[in-house]
């Protein structure tokens, strides 16, 4: 096996914390790498006016692949009011690092694993005939278009003239807002472009081909948003039909979907929305499998560069704990997606077979795991450290 090099970015709060324990498993695996350390998040903010410094690109540049944490976001206000006192009035203004990452690199395809564990009581049960309850195992993954749609920022509150003249040739605009004072109105677009969505397109099937899963299911609302959500549908049907005939396309509304997902959620295989829809979705399906302690995460671009993250933030009001209490199976989890990429099938196997074995013998449960209020007693309480948790994946490898 070669040695490949990673760059790590711990981030803030939790970050810092639940990489630490990913790298300890990729090593107790025999994953062999070098590691470097790549500074990102609020630090960096406060001390330089950066949260995602040049010096960090470079390295994600030069390396191609990352392992990330999580970071600290928020408003600008308080970013400002932060910032050390001299870079105060110099002009810097705050902006998320990690939607940095995704622009600067274009991460346009996410790529959101949903699969319940045997024997983790944070799964989804619902009541089935009788009195019988049923626990049906989900296996969805969602890939969610990334960098375009309702997220990509072109949007305005009093938009300038010549953008509300643009708005103004449009019959709908003149009909529902043609009255309306301009400073009155905020306008959030969402763009999509065909080589995007068929690049989020042919990234699902070929996900739904290489692993088996019988259906894509592209989540939208075509029937309403006929421009957007029309050509995520006209490009999937045409994709199928060329490529991919042995593979269902399904069509959900995302309200629709929304409302199935209790009702038959072990029926999905791969479903592909847009930035927002796939973002809902996402979050929606990680609530039936366990939550934040379980939803990891992979981002791709078109040249190669792939960073691999859990989906939750920084938990900043658990990052101080002595001895941290956090689920790390997310952030596990992601660095299994790694080595998926790096061709370390064998790896990975191991990996989630003993964090398959860890939940279904149910002796080493993180806090949220047993249901708990996130405290500091919780490990005297009987809930694992994060660390436990760790060790006890390891313990499992074989
Ligand atoms: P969060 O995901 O950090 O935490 C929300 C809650 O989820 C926590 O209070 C905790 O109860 C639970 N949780 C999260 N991760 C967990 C884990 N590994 N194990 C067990 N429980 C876990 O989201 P929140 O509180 O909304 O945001 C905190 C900060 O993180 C903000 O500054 C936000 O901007 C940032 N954020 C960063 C993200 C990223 O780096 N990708 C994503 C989401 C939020
Ligand atoms: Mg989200």
């Amino acid at each position: 096996m070669s040695k490949r090099t990673i760059v790590t970015l711990p981030g803030d709060g939790i970050g810092v914390v639940v990489l630490d324990q990913a790298i300890r498993v990729l090593t107790a695996a025999g994953f062999e790498a070098d590691y470097v350390h790549g500074d990102i998040g609020w630090e960096f903010w406060c001390k330089e006016g950066n949260p995602l410094p040049k010096r960090t690109i470079d390295l994600i540049e030069k390396y191609k692949i990352a392992l990330f944490g999580a970071i600290t976001s928020k408003p600008i206000d308080e970013a400002k009011a932060e910032l050390s006192l001299e870079l105060q009035g110099k002009g810097f203004t705050y902006s998320s690092p990690i939607v940095g990452l995704r622009q600067f690199f274009n991460l346009d395809i996410c790529i959101r694993p949903c699969r319940s564990y045997k024997g983790n009581p944070l799964n989804f049960v619902r009541r089935g005939k009788g009195n019988t309850i049923d626990e049906p195992l989900i296996d969805v993954v969602i890939f969610r278009q990334n960098t375009e749609g309702l997220y990509s920022g072109v949007e305005w509150t009093n938009p300038p003239a010549q953008v509300h003249q643009a708005f103004m040739t449009h019959p709908k605009f003149v009909e529902n807002f043609g009255n309306v004072p301009v400073d009155e109105l905020s306008i959030s677009t969402r763009i999509f472009t065909r080589k995007a969505t068929t690049r989020i397109l042919m990234a699902a099937f070929e996900h739904a081909k290489k692993y088996g899963y019988k259906s894509v299911t592209v989540c939208e609302k075509p029937n309403v948003i006929r421009e957007t959500s029309g050509l995520m549908w006209r490009l999937a049907k045409e994709i199928q039909k060329n490529l991919f005939s042995g593979i269902k396309l399904l069509n959900t509304n995302i309200d629709a979907q929304m409302m199935w997902l209790t009702k038959n959620p072990e029926e999905y295989g791969v479903i592909v929305a847009s930035n927002m829809f796939g973002d809902i979705a996402s979050d929606a399906f990680a609530g039936l499998i366990g939550g934040l302690g379980f939803a990891c995460s992979a981002q791709f671009s078109s040249n190669g560069v792939a960073v691999f993250e859990p989906t939750h933030g920084s938990a900043p009001k658990y990052a101080g704990y002595a001895v941290s209490i956090v689920n790390p199976i997310a952030m596990i989890e992601s660095a299994c997606m790694m080595l998926d990429y790096l061709e370390e099938k064998k790896i990975s196997s191991k990996i989630r077979k003993a964090v398959a074995e860890v939940i279904a013998e149910g002796k080493v449960r993180t806090y949220d795991m047993m249901k708990m209020a996130g405290r500091p007693e919780v490990v005297k309480n009987g809930a694992a450290s994060t660390s436990q948790m760790t060790d006890a994946i390891i313990a499992r490898l074989k």
